[in-house]
């Protein structure tokens, strides 16, 4: 899949950029309206068809979530010039997940750097309750390069994630 190539080629160039791994993240819902935000991309999933973001029960993007499961994220790496439009469907875990969903939550948690895991206030060592992982997994990407030539391609499981070109 040659998104995947792409992507991970993107993170590897701007390692060394904390920034790189901050994403937007826009989510909608009804009484909400659409609304988008900054979270952390905290991996991706074996496969790299999941990648996961960390976040708090009582939040506006999980009461969204909840009742529109579908978001889009887009990713800049400014030191490459490259943009991706994520198309994501959202699963949220939480407490009162199933036995491999809370192994998977436990590991991020465990993951997380002190101070992130401050910011979740837990009252001991354990993942506290208020602690939420959302499995995004990606169902269309939309990539942009604004080098030296512009190129834009979309890769969707329709057509087998072949890459196609989009005229820019
Ligand atoms: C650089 C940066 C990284 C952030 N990372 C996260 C994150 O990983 N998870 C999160 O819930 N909020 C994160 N935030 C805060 C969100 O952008 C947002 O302000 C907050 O989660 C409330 O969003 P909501 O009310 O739309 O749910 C981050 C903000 C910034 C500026």
């Amino acid at each position: 899949m040659i998104w995947k190539q792409r992507l991970a080629r993107s993170l590897h160039l701007s390692r060394s950029k904390p920034e790189s791994r901050y994403l937007q993240l826009a989510t909608y819902c009804e009484t909400r309206g659409v609304q988008n935000r900054t979270v952390v991309f905290r991996g991706f999933n074996d496969s790299d068809t999941q990648l996961y973001f960390v976040t708090e029960k009582n939040c506006d993007k999980v009461h969204s979530l909840k009742s529109h499961s579908q978001a889009e994220i887009a990713w800049y790496f400014a030191k490459t010039r490259e943009q991706y439009r994520l198309r994501v469907e959202c699963n949220l875990i939480g407490e009162d997940a199933d036995v491999n969903d809370a192994q998977c939550r436990q590991r991020i948690w465990q993951e997380l750097s002190v101070s992130a895991r401050e910011s979740f206030k837990p009252i001991n060592d354990s993942t506290p309750a208020n602690f939420i992982v959302s499995v995004c997994t990606i169902t269309q990407v939309d990539y942009l390069y604004l080098g030296q030539s512009h190129e834009r391609y979309l890769y969707q499981p329709c057509t087998s994630w072949q890459e196609q070109s989009i005229p820019v």
